[in-house]
Formats: C-alpha cells, sequence, structure tokens
C-alpha cells in the first residue's frame, strides 16, 4: 500500500491525512470545499509544528510529511492511484452514498473503500458499490493524531482479507484496531452517545448547569472531560446524525435526540468548529467560557 486518498478535509479528514503522510503513505486530500483543504493544511502545519516543540520530530520531518500530501478538489482524479481511499465528509447517509459511488466508479479495481463513519451502516454504503467485499468501517477518534483506537467494522459482506490488511495497517500507524459487527453507532458511540444525550437532557431539565454536569462528571466519574465538552469538540451536528441514526436503526425512543440539542444545530452552534456551542471558544485564545446563553 503506498497511496492513501482521504475524502473530507474537516476535522477527522486532516487527521487522518496528518497520520498517513507522518507513517510514510502518499497522501491525497480531497474536500468539495476549497477552503476546507486551505484549513485542513493550515491545521495539520500547526498539529506538526507542536509536535517539533515536545521534540517529537524534527524541521525537517515536517517538510517531508508536508511534501507527502496533496490536495484536490475533484475526486475522481484524486482516486486514480489510491490503494486504499478514506472516506470522512459529513456524517450524513445521502453524501456518502454519493461519495462511495464515484469512489466504485473511479478508484482502480483492487483499491479498498474505507468509511471513517461514526454510525450509518457499513453494509448498506457496501452494497451501492460494486465490490461490497472491499468496503469497511475504519472509524478514527478524534483528534486523530493522538487517540490510538481505530475501530474496525466488518460490514456483512466484507472479506476476511480485507479486515486483516486494515488490521495491520492501524498497527503500522501505530494504533489499535479493534473489530465491531456492523450496528447502528458500532459500540464506540452507542454507549457515548446516550451519555451525552442525556448530559444534555439534564441541562434542558434545568438538573444543573453546564459547568457543574461537566465538573460532576470529571471529578466524580474520573472522565478527562465533560460531556458537554466532548460535545462541543465532537461537533454537536455529528451528534444529532448519530442520535438520529441509532434512533431510526433500533426503533428505540431512548435514542430519541434531546431538543436542546436539535435547536442549537438549527442555530449554527455547533461546538469548537464554529465558535459556540455549550461553551465560547474565542479564536486565538486558550480561555473557554460558557456560552452567554447558557449563563443567563
Ligand atoms: P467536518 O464537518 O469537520 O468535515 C466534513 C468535511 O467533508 C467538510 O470539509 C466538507 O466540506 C467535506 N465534504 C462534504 N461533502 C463532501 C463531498 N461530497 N466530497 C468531499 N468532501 C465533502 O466533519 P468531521 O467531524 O470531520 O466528520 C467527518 C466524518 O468523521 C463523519 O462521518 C463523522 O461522523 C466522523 N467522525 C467524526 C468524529 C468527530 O469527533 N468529529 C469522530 C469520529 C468520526
Amino acid at each position: 500500500m503506498r497511496h492513501i486518498t482521504v475524502i473530507g478535509g474537516g476535522t477527522m479528514g486532516n487527521g487522518i491525512a496528518q497520520v498517513m503522510a507522518t507513517f510514510g503513505y502518499e497522501v491525497t486530500l480531497c474536500d468539495i470545499s476549497a477552503d476546507a483543504l486551505e484549513k485542513a493544511i493550515k491545521t495539520i502545519s500547526g498539529s506538526l509544528d507542536r509536535m517539533i516543540k515536545k521534540e517529537i520530530i524534527s524541521e525537517t520531518d515536517k517538510s517531508t510529511i508536508l511534501a507527502r500530501l496533496s490536495t484536490n478538489t475533484d475526486l475522481p482524479s484524486a482516486l486514480k492511484n489510491a490503494d486504499l481511499a478514506i472516506e470522512a465528509a459529513t456524517e450524513n447517509e445521502a453524501v456518502k452514498i454519493n461519495i462511495f459511488k464515484t469512489m466504485d466508479q473511479h478508484a482502480p479495481d483492487n483499491c479498498i473503500l474505507a468509511t471513517n463513519t461514526s454510525s450509518i451502516s457499513i453494509t448498506k454504503i457496501a452494497g451501492n458499490t460494486s465490490r461490497p467485499d472491499k468496503v469497511i468501517g475504519m472509524h478514527f477518534m478524534n483528534p486523530v493524531p493522538v487517540m490510538t483506537l481505530v475501530e474496525i467494522i466488518r460490514g456483512y459482506s466484507t472479506s476476511d482479507e480485507v479486515c486483516n490488511v486494515i488490521t495491520e495497517l492501524s498497527k503500522k500507524i501505530n494504533k489499535v484496531p479493534l473489530e465491531v459487527n456492523d450496528y447502528p453507532g458500532f459500540v464506540a458511540n452507542r454507549i457515548l452517545m446516550p451519555m451525552i444525550n442525556e448530559a444534555i437532557y439534564t441541562l434542558h431539565e434545568g438538573v444543573a448547569g453546564v459547568s457543574e454536569i461537566d465538573g460532576i462528571m470529571k471529578l466524580g466519574m474520573a472522565h478527562p472531560m465533560g460531556p458537554l465538552t466532548l460535545a462541543d469538540f465532537i461537533g454537536l451536528d455529528v451528534c444529532l446524525s448519530i442520535l438520529r441514526v441509532m434512533h431510526e436503526g433500533f426503533g428505540n425512543p431512548k435514542y430519541a435526540p434531546c431538543p436542546l440539542l436539535v435547536n442549537m444545530v438549527m442555530a449554527g452552534k455547533l461546538g469548537r468548529k464554529t465558535g459556540e456551542g455549550f461553551y465560547k471558544y474565542a479564536e486565538g485564545s486558550k480561555e473557554v467560557v460558557v456560552s452567554p446563553y447558557f449563563s443567563k
């Protein structure tokens, strides 16, 4: 495996591209938005600078890594030489199925098609391609350069060979692959999202404030960050999409997204990436305050 195409240059896509380039793969990062690609390269460069400061890599390493990365807004040409394509675009079934149809049409026949989806059925995505045996879930955690887990999701038709290749690749990039079967939310989000949703419900019902909810879970459960901070970090739109997939997929009301989450997404308060969610994030500042909406 030499060439990896990453589709979607947002929070996850740029992290995946950075890690793959760091471990010697030639990477093409593809997004429909040229702005997103520009931002992605800036984010990667900033992340590599932090690694230089911590003496994990040198200036020369940084240049070598960046030289392995190219960007492209045209998906068919970005797939031309791909041995593996990892889709990390918006968490929306129709968007992903469309991308997979294009991937299937333009990627070389032996190219493995992976998705970083948090919840959408791998089997359904695979069913829209002519190579369901080569479609697999490769679910990285955020931030990708830091988090070691890769949840490997085996679709109904995914072959053993493809599972093995992706498991070995995950080990090569210093991650820990753990294999699960294909059910809504897989394992990570099936357990995490109900907790985040419940935290939003406790806020919505006035049981406690943002700082109290996060403080209780941090200090009381030894979680490294509170659930509302984590929701902001993941992106509230992503959390809502995952809950909707699980709600629909299981037909169980326990996964119904809290109306406050729905409202915040409609208001464009998506968390860290838009500067405000449960907290407010001033650009260029490390100070984080509870969103004025919840301080009233
Ligand atoms: P994001 O919103 O930060 O980035 C998505 C990117 O996809 C945007 O740059 C957008 O322009 C691009 N895009 C949309 N349609 C496209 C298309 N047709 N072709 C190419 N690019 C397209 O989203 P994020 O958070 O990076 O999520 C991406 C995927 O990763 C989702 O499936 C999400 O569920 C999953 N994920 C997210 C995690 C998180 O913490 N945010 C954690 C693990 C998985």
